[in-house]
């Protein structure tokens, strides 16, 4: 399913949070007209990634069972229920599910992290 077909999917342009409270990695939920949308957002580098917080096994999030969503060596988001893992760039699965996560688009204006426009 992608981002858009949520209806809490957020419009483009939609303040997340500040670049600054991302840290490595931020789970945060999107207030929208419709309820909130559930985000995860990853530091790659010096860009930033975002995907729907839900993990393809049972749709459950990624910090369901804690809050650890880095694998040791940062390059993995990891799904605290069951284990599945994936890659941090790009969503794609590693290990313990079939398909990835679902990327959203964000992008960064005046240090705030907004949701981009669907490609
Ligand atoms: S819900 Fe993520 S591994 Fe099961």
């Amino acid at each position: 399913m992608a981002w858009t077909d949520y209806s809490t999917a957020p419009a483009p342009g939609t303040p997340i949070c500040t670049t600054e409270q991302v840290g490595r990695v931020l789970s945060v939920g999107v207030n929208t007209a419709n309820g909130c949308f559930p985000l995860l957002v990853v530091r790659v580098g010096e860009a930033f990634r975002a995907y729907v917080n839900a993990c393809p096994h049972q749709y459950l999030p990624l910090d369901y069972r804690g809050t650890q969503l880095l694998s040791a060596d940062g390059t993995m988001l990891l799904c605290t229920a069951h284990g599945a893992r994936f890659n941090l760039a790009t969503g794609a699965a590693v290990d313990g599910v079939d398909c990835g996560l679902d990327p959203v688009p964000v992008a960064v204006t005046d240090q705030m992290l907004i949701i981009g426009a669907p490609s």
